[in-house]
C-alpha cells in the first residue's frame, strides 16, 4: 500500500511539475513582454542585446532560479539592466570566458560597475574599505601584531611544506579573507582547458571587503548590498556590517544594539522606511541612526558617501590611538549628523567625554606597558619572533581586545563596552601584565 502510495504521489508531483513550468512559461512570456516593450526605461537596448538578454534569463531561470528570482525584484531589472549589462567581459580581460555563444566573467568588480556608478565606485575607493587586504599582508602596518596572527595560525610565506600550505590557508582563506578580502587568482592559461576564466579555488568565492579583483580593482560591493537584488534597504541595516564589524576585537554591532540607537532601531525597524532614496532618505524616515547614517548616509546638509573613512578623526583599533589627518574636517562631518537630532551642547559634551577615554587609555594603559615590553625585546629578554611566548599573547589581548573595546565602546554610546568589556579588564590586564614581565626580568636577570 505504501508503495502504491508513493507512486501515485509521484505521478501526482511530476503532473504538478509540468503544470507548474508551463505556468512559468507564460509568465515569462508576459514578462518579456513587459519588460522589453515599455518606453520609460533607463537602458535602450538593440534588438541583438534583447536576445542575448532573454538567452541568460531563460536559461538561467531553470538553472539557478534563486538568481534569477532576487534580480527580477531588483531595482536593476526595472531599470533594464540585465545578466550581460554586468556580466560582460572583453576576450582580453584576465578574467574572460566564453559562455552561451558571449565572452563573460563570473566576477563583477567595481570597475564593471563604475560603468554606471562612478560616484559610489570612486568613493569607496578613497575608503580604508578599499585597502584592507594590503593590511592584512603587511607586516608593517601599526597592527604588526595582528599580521602575525595569519602567520601563527599557518600561514608561514615561504614556508613551502605542505602541511602549512593547506592548515595555514584553510584557515586565514575561511577567516581573515572573508572580512578582508582575498588577493583572486585566475588559472594560467595552459591550466585552463576549454573553460576559461576559472577562478582558483582558493581564492573565490570570496566577498571580503577589500578583494584584490583579476582586473586590478579592489573591493567587493555585495559585501553590503547582496546580490541579486543589490538593496539599498539591507546595507542601510546594522546586520549587513554586522557580518565583520563584531567580536572580541571589534564589537561595533554588539556596541551598536546595547546603545539607545541600536534599541530604537529594534524596537521600531518595521515602521520605518529603508527604501527610501539616498537624496531623500531623512529624519523623516527613522528615529535613531544605524551604522549606515552615522558613517555612510546623506542626512540634513551632508551628502552620501561611500567613503566610510571620511566622517572619522581617531585610529581606534591602532594599538595607540593618534588624530586622523586632516581630523576637525572629519569630526565636523560627522557632527553634522548628530546635529540633525541633538544639540551642539549635547554632541560637544559627548565628543568631550569620549576624548578623555582615548587619552586615558593612551596615556595611562597603553604607553607604560609599551615601554616595558620595548625594554624586554631590547634586553633580548624576549625573541623576536611574535607569539611564541605567553606574555606576547597576553599585550596582543591587552590592546587588541580590551583596548579596542574600551575605546570603541566609548565612540558609539556602548557603556558595557567601554566599562565591564574594557576598561576593568584593561585594569586587571595591566595587574597581570606588569607580574609577568616582573618575573621575566627576575628570571633573566638570574641568568636562567
Ligand atoms: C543554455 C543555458 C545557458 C545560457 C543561455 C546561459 N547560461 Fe550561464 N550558465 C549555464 C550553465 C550550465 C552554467 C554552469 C553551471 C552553474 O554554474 O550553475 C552557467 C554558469 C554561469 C555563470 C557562473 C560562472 C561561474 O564560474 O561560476 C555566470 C556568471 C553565467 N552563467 C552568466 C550567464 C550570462 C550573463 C548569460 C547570458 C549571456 C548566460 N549565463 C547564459 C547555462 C547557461
Ligand atoms: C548589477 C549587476 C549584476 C546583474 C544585473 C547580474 N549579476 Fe550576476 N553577479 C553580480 C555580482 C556582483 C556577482 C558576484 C560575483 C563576485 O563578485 O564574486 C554575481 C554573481 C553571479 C553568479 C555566480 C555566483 C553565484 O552566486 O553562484 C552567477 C551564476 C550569476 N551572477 C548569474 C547572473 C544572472 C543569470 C543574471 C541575470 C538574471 C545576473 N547574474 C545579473 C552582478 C550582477
Ligand atoms: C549598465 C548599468 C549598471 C551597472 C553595470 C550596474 N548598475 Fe546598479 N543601477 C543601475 C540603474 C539604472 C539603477 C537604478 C537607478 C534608480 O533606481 O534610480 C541602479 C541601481 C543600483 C542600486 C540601488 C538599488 C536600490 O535599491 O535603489 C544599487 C545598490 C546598485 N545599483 C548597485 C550596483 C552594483 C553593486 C553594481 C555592480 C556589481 C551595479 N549596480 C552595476 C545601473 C547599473
Ligand atoms: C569578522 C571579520 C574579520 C576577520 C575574520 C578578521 N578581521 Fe581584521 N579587521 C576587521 C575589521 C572590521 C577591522 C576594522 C576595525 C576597526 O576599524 O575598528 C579589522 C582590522 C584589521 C587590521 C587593522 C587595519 C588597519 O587599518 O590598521 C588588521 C591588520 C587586521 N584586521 C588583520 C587581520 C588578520 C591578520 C586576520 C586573520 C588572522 C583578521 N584581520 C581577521 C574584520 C575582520
Ligand atoms: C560598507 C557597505 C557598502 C558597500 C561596500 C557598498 N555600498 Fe553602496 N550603499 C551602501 C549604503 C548604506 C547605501 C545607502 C546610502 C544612504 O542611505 O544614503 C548605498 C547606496 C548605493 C547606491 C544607491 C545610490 C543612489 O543615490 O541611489 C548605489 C548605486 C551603490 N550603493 C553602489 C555601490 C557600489 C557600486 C559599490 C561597490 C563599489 C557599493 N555600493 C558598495 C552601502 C555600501
Ligand atoms: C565584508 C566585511 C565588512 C563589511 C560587510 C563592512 N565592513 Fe567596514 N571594515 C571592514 C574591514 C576589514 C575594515 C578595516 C579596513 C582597514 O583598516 O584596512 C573596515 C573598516 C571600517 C571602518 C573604519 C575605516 C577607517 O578609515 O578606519 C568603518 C567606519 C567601517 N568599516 C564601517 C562599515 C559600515 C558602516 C558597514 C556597513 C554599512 C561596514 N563597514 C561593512 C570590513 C567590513
Ligand atoms: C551615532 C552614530 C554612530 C553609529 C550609529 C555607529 N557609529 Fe561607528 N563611529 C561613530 C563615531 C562618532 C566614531 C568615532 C569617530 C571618531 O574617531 O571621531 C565611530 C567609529 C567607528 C569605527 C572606527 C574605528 C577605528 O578604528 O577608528 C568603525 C569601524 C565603526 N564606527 C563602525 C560602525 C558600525 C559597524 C556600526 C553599526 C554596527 C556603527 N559604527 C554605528 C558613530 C557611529
Ligand atoms: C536620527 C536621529 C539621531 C542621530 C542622527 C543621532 N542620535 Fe543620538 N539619540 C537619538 C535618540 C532618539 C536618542 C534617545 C534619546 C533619549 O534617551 O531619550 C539618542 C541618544 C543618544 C545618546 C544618549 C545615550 C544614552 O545612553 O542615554 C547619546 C550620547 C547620543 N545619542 C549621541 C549621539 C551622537 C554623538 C550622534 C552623532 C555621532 C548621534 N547621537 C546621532 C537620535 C539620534
Amino acid at each position: 500500500m505504501n508503495t502504491e502510495y508513493r507512486s501515485q504521489k509521484s505521478e501526482v508531483r511530476s503532473q504538478k511539475r509540468w503544470c507548474i513550468i508551463l505556468l512559468f512559461c507564460i509568465l515569462y512570456s508576459v514578462f518579456y513582454v513587459l519588460l522589453f516593450s515599455s518606453d520609460a526605461l533607463a537602458i535602450k537596448k538593440t534588438k541583438g542585446e534583447i536576445d542575448v538578454a532573454k538567452r541568460c534569463i531563460l536559461c538561467h531561470s531553470q538553472l539557478s532560479p534563486g538568481i534569477v528570482n532576487d534580480w527580477e525584484k531588483s531595482n536593476h531589472a526595472k531599470a533594464q539592466v540585465t545578466c550581460i549589462d554586468c556580466h560582460q567581459a572583453d576576450t582580453t580581460d584576465a578574467d574572460a570566458r566564453k559562455h552561451e555563444g558571449e565572452v563573460i566573467s563570473a566576477i563583477v568588480s567595481p570597475k564593471d560597475c563604475s560603468r554606471c556608478h562612478p560616484k559610489q565606485v570612486m568613493e569607496f575607493n578613497e575608503s580604508m574599505h578599499s585597502k584592507a587586504v594590503s593590511f592584512i599582508k603587511n607586516p608593517e602596518t601599526p597592527e604588526s601584531s595582528s599580521g602575525s596572527g595569519q602567520v601563527l595560525e599557518g600561514d608561514r610565506a615561504g614556508d613551502d611544506t605542505l602541511a602549512y600550505k593547506i592548515e595555514g590557508k584553510a584557515a586565514a582563506v575561511m577567516g581573515c579573507e572573508k572580512c578582508h578580502g582575498s588577493v583572486i587568482k585566475v588559472k594560467t592559461r595552459s591550466e585552463r582547458s576549454e573553460s576559461n576564466g576559472i577562478f582558483d579555488k582558493d581564492t573565490w568565492p570570496n566577498n571580503g571587503i577589500g578583494r584584490v579583483n583579476p582586473d586590478g580593482s579592489k573591493g567587493s560591493c555585495t559585501a553590503c548590498h547582496t546580490r541579486h537584488l543589490f538593496s539599498i534597504t539591507e546595507a542601510r541595516t546594522p546586520e549587513a556590517c554586522g557580518t565583520c564589524h563584531m567580536g572580541p576585537d571589534h564589537p561595533q554591532y554588539e556596541i551598536y544594539m546595547e546603545s539607545k540607537h541600536g534599541v530604537i532601531y529594534s524596537s521600531e525597524k518595521h515602521k520605518w522606511n529603508m527604501e527610501v532614496a539616498p537624496s531623500v532618505w531623512d529624519t523623516k524616515y527613522f528615529r535613531a541612526p544605524t551604522c549606515a547614517t552615522c558613517h555612510m548616509s546623506g542626512i540634513g546638509m551632508l551628502e552620501p558617501s561611500h567613503n566610510v573613512s571620511e566622517r572619522l578623526s581617531w585610529e581606534l583599533k591602532w594599538p595607540l590611538s593618534e588624530k586622523r589627518k586632516d581630523w576637525k574636517n572629519k569630526r565636523e562631518r560627522m557632527q553634522m549628523v548628530c546635529l540633525s537630532c541633538h544639540s551642539k551642547n549635547w554632541v560637544e559634551g559627548y565628543y568631550q567625554q569620549f576624548d578623555n577615554v582615548i587619552s586615558l587609555y593612551n596615556e595611562e594603559y597603553y604607553k607604560p606597558i609599551k615601554k616595558e615590553m620595548d625594554e624586554l625585546y631590547k634586553l633580548g629578554y624576549l625573541t623576536k619572533d611574535k607569539f611564541d611566548e605567553d606574555l606576547e599573547f597576553k599585550f596582543f589581548e591587552y590592546w587588541h581586545h580590551e583596548g579596542r573595546r574600551a575605546r570603541m565602546g566609548a565612540s558609539m554610546m556602548g557603556p558595557d563596552y567601554t566599562q565591564w568589556h574594557g576598561f576593568y579588564e584593561l585594569a586587571r590586564g595591566r595587574v597581570e601584565l606588569k607580574r609577568m614581565i616582573n618575573e621575566i626580568r627576575e628570571r633573566k636577570d638570574k641568568g636562567k
